[in-house]
């Protein structure tokens, strides 16, 4: 069925707020139409664009993309520059349309690895779409959640020590304050393609309720009708957090 129809059947009273996608596959992609990995990744933007288009449309409130993780610096230094200039690229080329559809842009994960003026650039392109209300797009970027949570012990502890806290106020809410997320709410649903079935260190700390979809479709592949389906499914399931 054509995504536009399946847009209609969803319960606008049970829309996610914020969905988290692993986009996963691209390599295999590549693979399989005998083509070189930078070209899946290439293949794998333009299904970033539509993925977003979509969420736009259904007035989606969050979205976060795992685009490069901690761990991805282990792949071969050519794969590594392509995938950091491609995102960057991306986002220049990208953002006058981010703005004008309402999106705000912003990229969540460490700095530490990455040039200042990496650093400098994205935060500069990003920030002109700061006072957009629409969409909030996350692109997890030198994303590890163990990181993430390791940085926030980090600053609580330094909080503590110049008694801007106290350890008694450490709770939920304090630590969700800690995190690169502060302020959004945690994901509803989690969709990972590429038939691997585990969250690879993304949004440790705030998926503990979220539902997970899995689906054997490579990124590249992934299209608005299977994003709409996944929706559709996590609206049928029971969510309880733990209450009966
Ligand atoms: C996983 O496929 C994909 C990535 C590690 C990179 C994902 C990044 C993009 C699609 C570009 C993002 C762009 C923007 C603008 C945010 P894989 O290489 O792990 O595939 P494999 O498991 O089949 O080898």
């Amino acid at each position: 069925m054509e995504y536009k129809e399946l847009i209609k059947q969803l319960d606008k009273k049970r829309m996610p707020q914020h969905i988290a996608i692993i986009m996963d596959g691209n390599g295999r992609w590549a693979e399989l139409h005998n083509t070189k990995r930078i070209n899946g990744h290439k293949k794998g933007v333009e299904t970033v664009r539509e993925i977003v288009e979509t969420s736009v449309e259904i007035d989606l409130k969050y979205l976060t993309i795992y685009a490069f993780s901690t761990e991805n610096w282990r792949r071969s230094k050519d794969e590594v520059n392509y995938l950091l200039k491609l995102i960057m690229d991306s986002l220049v080329k990208e953002i006058d349309e981010l703005k004008k559809n309402n999106v705000n842009i912003r990229f969540i994960g460490s700095r530490k690895e990455l040039s200042a003026s990496y650093n400098k650039k994205v935060m500069e392109t990003c920030a002109r779409s700061w006072n957009n209300t629409g969409l909030h797009l996350n692109v997890a970027m030198n994303y590890g959640g163990r990181r993430e949570i390791i940085e926030a012990f980090n600053q609580i502890y330094q909080d503590i020590k110049t008694e801007k806290i106290t350890e008694t106020e450490i709770n939920d809410e304090l630590i969700g304050k800690y995190l690169y997320t502060s302020g959004m709410p945690d994901p509803d649903l989690v969709i990972r393609t590429s038939g691997e079935i585990r969250s690879s260190n993304f949004l440790v700390w705030q998926t503990a309720y979220s539902e997970f979809w899995f689906t054997d479709t490579l990124w590249p592949d992934f299209s608005s009708a299977e994003y709409i389906r996944a929706i559709l499914e996590f609206q049928n399931r029971n969510r309880r957090f733990g209450a009966r």
